[in-house]
């Protein structure tokens, strides 16, 4: 799975998007159901799931570790967890996915095991102590190198701690306290602002306890999980791109079914709110995780002002809401980027960059990002971008093609499978064709 042959995709000037689709399972979510599964004495059916390669990753890693994983149908794996797992004699290679190796580091520390993780080009650029060293302080054994992947982890007898992490990662967050279900005593994560929090939700479901106060959460070890049959919501991180979409192109209405609302990941849709997009949102259940579904219609949209404390709940969506900002009339500004720059890419100069090759004029700081908007139907486009192993670049760069006069082009679209293998059917469903050139 570690780094494919380039596919250069183009996405020409495109007319009104219109219609309904059910984009694919949610990714956080998807990954934690397996994870959890596997860790789980019996039986899970899970439902709704990415079949994604980042979600695969983590699928075919649970095997390695003696987890035994079918698929019962699309989307529907049925997940035999065998614990404690066994450590495997190779390396389990993670592809594009930081969610696998984060995740994974916390729970192969708890399970007592032993592990070498590795990955893609993109995977192994990015920052590894941050789950390390809080799982050295538990008694863990972890050697990276130099603070990346590949990373062996020498499980052991682990002790409880009350840990800070220095920034709002649910990565750190869900590995520690996945490390904490084996440790003896309690362990405590407290985060300096509110991360994603599906492994504080989800973990009840699996038999699990976990305790939340404010921006604290804590288990207590030596807990053993139990099987469940989990529905996955859909991905409101890959929602973001057809809706997008459908605000910048004139005439378009585009309605996305059964999303995950989780608050914490809504923070997109706030900001398009406050731009002035015509966007409905309608809950349609609430069992364990807000979902609904999303209708946006085509808007002039106003400049928006982000500010550091709202960046934790838009993460992912920072490029797809710059991209929309550039259709904006007027100036936005995003402050608090900092965590852009160790995603799949440096976000921060990808997104600039690409926003430039179509006209756009865009400003930067080692932090923060500006961009000139150009109202409906003022973007050029006609440049080219590079996707730099980056499904999120990747699409953005493609969306903004759609809604530009000129249509944009990237280098390679095939890291999208790792969270959007129907990227390009969902939207040719929805009367835009991307084309390869
Ligand atoms: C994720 C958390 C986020 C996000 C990533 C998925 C998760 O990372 O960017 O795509 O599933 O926990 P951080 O929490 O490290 O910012």
């Amino acid at each position: 799975m570690t780094n494919h042959t380039p596919s250069p995709l183009s996405a020409p000037p495109s007319g009104a998007l219109r219609g309904v689709f059910s984009p694919p399972g949610d990714k956080s979510v998807s990954h934690r159901a397996v994870m959890f599964a596997a860790m789980a004495s019996g039986r899970s059916d899970l439902t709704g799931l990415l079949e994604g390669e980042d979600v695969l990753a983590t699928l075919k890693a649970v095997q390695a570790m003696g987890a035994e994983t079918e698929r019962t149908g699309d989307g529907a794996w049925r997940v035999t967890g065998a614990p404690p797992w066994r450590g495997p004699a190779q390396d389990i290679d993670l592809g594009n996915s930081g969610t696998s190796a984060r995740l994974l580091a916390g729970a192969i520390a708890g399970m007592g095991v032993q592990a070498r993780l590795t990955g893609d080009d993109s995977l192994r650029a990015r920052p590894m102590e941050r789950v390390a060293a809080p799982l050295r302080l538990m008694g863990a054994a972890l050697e990276t190198t130099d603070g990346r992947l590949p990373m062996t982890i020498r499980g052991a007898r682990l002790r409880g701690v009350d840990y800070e992490t220095p920034v709002a990662s649910a990565q750190i967050k869900s590995a520690v306290l996945l490390a904490g279900l084996g440790a003896e005593g309690v362990t405590r994560v407290t985060e300096p602002a509110p991360s994603r929090d599906h492994t504080e939700r989800m973990l009840p479901a699996f038999g699990g306890e976990v305790r939340v106060s404010g921006l604290t959460a804590e288990v207590t070890g030596g807990q053993r999980l139990s099987p469940a049959n989990y529905a996955a919501p859909a991905d409101p991180s890959s929602a973001a791109f057809a809706l997008a979409a459908a605000l910048i192109t004139p005439g378009s209405r585009v309605t996305a079914r059964g999303v995950l609302l989780n608050p914490r990941r809504a923070g997109l849709f706030e900001a398009w709110k406050r731009m002035g997009a015509d966007l409905t949102i309608e809950v349609t259940k609430n069992d364990g995780e807000p979902v609904g579904d999303l209708i946006a219609v085509c808007s002039d949209l106003a400049p928006i002002h982000v500010r550091e404390e709202e960046i934790p709940a838009m993460i992912d969506e920072i490029p797809i809401l710059a991209v929309t900002a550039a259709f904006a009339e007027g100036e936005s500004r995003f402050e608090g980027l900092a965590e852009l720059r160790v995603k799949e890419s440096d976000r921060l100069t990808a997104v600039s960059d690409l926003l430039r090759a179509a006209g756009v004029e865009t400003e930067t700081g080692e932090d923060w990002l500006t961009v000139a908007g150009r109202g409906t139907g003022g973007v050029t486009g006609g440049g080219a971008a590079a996707a730099r192993g980056d499904h999120r670049i990747a699409m953005s760069t493609l969306i903004l093609g759609l809604a530009s006069r000129k249509g944009m082009a990237i280098d390679d679209a095939s890291m999208i499978a790792t969270s959007y293998p129907a990227f390009q059917a969902d939207l040719a469903a929805l009367g835009a064709a991307l084309e390869t050139p």
